[in-house]
């Protein structure tokens, strides 16, 4: 079935005065279905027009490249200004349940709730041109990402949580050029009731996943599981090096990880990571922030 753009969740003028019904009116009965009136062209014919568009943008690499674009853009547009329209309310919790889990998730990573929201603000300034910036679940950590155009963190095996859109048309009639302060209103209309459910429902990855994901160790790429126990003490011992170096404060933490994985791959006789239960890997995956790479991290 044809995709459709959603009914707002509730009225245009609901948002005001962070965001006017004029641009609300615009941004979704304008740009949305354009996006979805592209996507529905870009998908005919290929066998997938009936997929949900989180199954298609988790198969791009399917398209041939001459429609991978257009599917990526379109289809990526309508998922990420549906998640966007829902994404906000008028009166909604203005930040993540105190004693949740979402809470503890983001105050694991930014220290703070407030260091979350800078942290937004910091990377949807940072994307240069039109994207988003987004509030992301690796399935066991939160992060911030940013990506272009209209390409979406599944894509990446991320979970989105929360994405805003730092599209011109998002903002111009009311913010003109001051993205900043785009963001600082739009901060106010975040329904964290909904990032927090997202949260809860976010998928899990299972070892298989993780020992395919790309890391860099002792500066060169390898997939996680191919890591050898030289390789983890050697990372580590470089890694130490660094510690205490200002923007890598998390670093002394990491070390000690590769260090413990180093140790355990000793104790079990395993040649590479692939060789430890699964249990030890995870453990090690949260330590170690092993995440996708395609996307630069905030
Ligand atoms: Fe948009």
């Amino acid at each position: 079935m044809a995709y459709t753009v959603p009914d707002l969740p509730y009225p245009y003028e609901a948002l005001e005065p962070h965001i006017s019904a004029d641009t609300m009116r615009f941004h979704h009965d304008k740009h949305h279905q354009t996006y979805v009136d592209r996507a529905n062209a870009a998908l005919e014919g290929t066998g997938l027009e009936d997929a949900s568009p989180r199954e298609i943008l988790t198969r791009l690499t399917e398209f041939p490249p001459d429609r991978r674009a257009a599917v990526t853009n379109n289809v990526g547009g309508h998922y990420n200004h549906t998640l966007f329209w829902d994404s906000m309310t008028p009166g909604g919790a203005t930040k993540p349940a105190r004693d949740g889990k979402l809470a503890a998730a983001i105050r694991e990573t930014f220290g703070s709730f407030a260091g979350c929201t800078e942290t937004i603000k910091e990377a949807a300034l940072s994307q240069f041109g039109s994207g988003w910036a987004w509030l992301v679940s690796d399935g066991y950590r939160v992060l911030i990402v940013t990506t272009s155009n209209q390409d979406c963190p599944i894509s990446d095996d991320l979970e989105p949580l929360l994405g805003i859109d730092v599209w011109e048309h998002a903002y111009y009639l009311d913010y003109e050029n001051r993205r900043a302060d785009y963001v600082d209103a739009w901060l106010n209309v975040v329904n964290w009731d909904v990032v927090e459910q997202r949260y809860a429902d976010a998928p899990v990855p299972d070892v298989g996943d993780i020992l395919e994901r790309l890391v860099t160790v002792c500066s060169k790429e390898r997939r996680f599981g191919e890591v050898t126990m030289e390789e983890a003490r050697q990372h580590s011992t470089e890694l130490k090096a660094l510690a205490g170096w200002g923007p890598m404060a998390k670093v002394g933490a990491v070390a000690r990880g590769w260090s413990d994985l180093a140790v355990n791959m000793q104790k079990r006789k395993a040649a590479t990571v692939a060789e430890l239960d699964p249990g030890i890997v995870e453990k090690a995956a949260v330590e170690l922030w092993i995440v996708p790479p395609e996307r630069s991290m905030v």
